[in-house]
């Protein structure tokens, strides 16, 4: 009697394990009822990067892609990682903020580390450097930086050349745009006598409009390095572990080699 209620407990506890393994095996690929789960969710983890793509070399469209140099140190770094690379196309003054929150898991978009920025996320090692530089209309009145005085600077919110420009010359002489792309848009339309912008979208943007030229004097230069929330060290580190090995293997120098072409 007791024998036989024994054996019918192992029984019953036998019965209801296949049934959870079998359950499991079917969740994760059996044939006869598909997943309703997409497998990335279940398999891959995402590696989700804010950036502003309208910074060419550094992020841009190509068709419906955003490609360039950080896209594709990102894609490599996620390879490494073993996970699946989400790209989102945000304002550029919202990335620090979305990072911080959680809401993506780094920024990469050719951003400065500034002693300020480190207050709020953490930064990766540097990965490139930058120059700010000023754009001006071919001919015009600017010939140096002692001509800015007075003009009307074009920005985008939020940048290095933002903050530059305004703590120098005052807000009342900065206007900040969304992007790199509409600041010089308001400089060929004569909205702003200038954009203060990284050197090499600043080449980028000169070539595809008639009639501008970058200054010959530099304003300052800066490393550029991915952004990471200060509580997520463990991304952090896993990112510059895998940044190190590229640039050891010369991929890095390699992407920027293809964007950048040597003059
Ligand atoms: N290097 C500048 C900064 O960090 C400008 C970066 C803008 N990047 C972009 N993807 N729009 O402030």
């Amino acid at each position: 009697m007791k024998n036989k209620k024994i054996i019918a407990i192992v029984l019953a506890a036998v019965l209801v394990i296949s049934v959870g393994v079998l359950a499991a095996c079917t969740k994760n690929g059996g044939t006869d009822e598909p997943s309703t789960e997409p497998v990335s969710n279940t398999e891959v983890k995402t590696l989700t990067m804010a950036t502003n793509a309208s910074f060419p070399p550094y992020e841009f469209y190509e068709g419906e892609k955003i490609v360039g140099i950080d896209a594709e140190i990102a894609g490599l770094i996620a390879e490494k990682l073993g996970m699946e690379l989400v790209i989102e196309d945000v304002e550029f003054k919202t990335i620090i903020p979305g990072v911080q929150s959680g809401k993506y898991d780094m920024g990469m978009a050719g951003m400065t580390v500034t002693d300020e920025r480190l207050e709020s996320v953490n930064f990766s090692d540097t990965y490139a450097k930058g120059v700010q530089v000023v754009i001006v209309k071919e001919g015009g009145d600017i010939k140096s930086l002692d001509d800015l005085e007075g003009k009307m600077i074009g920005v985008q919110e939020a940048t290095t050349g933002d903050i530059y420009a305004s703590d120098e010359f005052g807000d009342d002489h900065v206007t900040k745009y969304a992007n790199g792309a509409l600041a010089v848009q308001a400089l060929n339309a004569g909205k702003v006598d200038c954009v203060i912008i990284d050197n090499e979208p600043a080449k980028n943007y000169v070539e595809a409009n008639e009639g501008l030229e970058i200054l010959d004097t530099e304003y300052t230069v800066e490393d550029y390095a991915i952004c990471f929330a200060k509580e997520n060290t463990e991304l952090q580190e896993a990112v510059n572990g895998a940044l190190k090995e590229l640039i050891a293997d010369g991929s890095v120098q390699k992407i920027i080699d293809k964007y950048i072409p040597a003059e």
